[in-house]
């Protein structure tokens, strides 16, 4: 699993490592994404990894009631500055513990899985099936490709996850650089 320290240093460096804020690739990526939600609204949604909030603004105005959160502290404070909204809650948390109560009919995890160790992709995984709604969805994105501080790519993380027993595809969409997935219970 990728150290806390070593997000604590990149937010550091930058308040925005990865240029989610301004990259063209970003914003198209964040579009594809809310445009792949199968429904229009959400009661209650959770997105873990959300950093300085830029997918969290465009899923709070889908969510009745929207759980983001970050390990590091620097990005959730400007993720609070860009969101607003009573109904959005940012809190300080790190997979795979730190998980909400359901039901949660919307579970984004979005860049972050290959950060977990496959310990704690099992262990997300078995949050998201105790605490899935029955009519929720779970999204996935992913950088396709292997870098050095990912445990596996996004194909493998998504693998994993698609393989759950449980779980069928809804929405599926793959290109060079990342792959997209909205999963149902089935
Ligand atoms: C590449 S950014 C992705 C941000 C956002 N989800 C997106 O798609 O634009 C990865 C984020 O995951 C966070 N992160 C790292 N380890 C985490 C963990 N164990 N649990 C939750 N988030 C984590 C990092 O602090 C960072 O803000």
């Amino acid at each position: 699993m990728t150290a806390a320290e070593y997000f604590e240093q990149m937010y550091a460096e930058s308040s925005d490592p990865w240029q989610l804020a301004e990259r063209a690739y970003e914003q198209r990526k964040y579009a594809l994404t809310v445009a792949s939600l199968p429904r229009d609204r959400y009661r209650r949604g959770f997105e873990p990894g959300c950093s300085i909030g830029v997918l969290t603004g465009l899923l709070a105005p889908r969510c009745d009631e929207l759980i983001s959160t970050d390990p590091v502290a620097a990005p959730l404070t400007l993720a609070r500055q860009r969101v607003g909204g009573s109904h959005v809650s940012l809190r300080q948390a790190a997979l795979p513990d730190d998980w909400p109560a359901g039901p949660l009919d919307l579970v984004v995890l979005s860049e972050v899985l290959y950060y977990l160790s496959a310990a704690a992709r099992v262990q997300v995984l078995a949050h998201v099936m105790s605490t899935l709604a029955p009519d929720g969805h779970l999204v996935l994105v992913h950088w396709r490709h292997r870098f050095e501080a990912a445990t596996c790519t996004g194909d493998e993380a998504h693998d994993e996850v698609v393989a759950c027993e449980g779980l069928v595809t809804l929405v599926k969409h793959v290109e060079r650089d990342f792959r997209l997935e909205v999963l149902g219970r089935g």
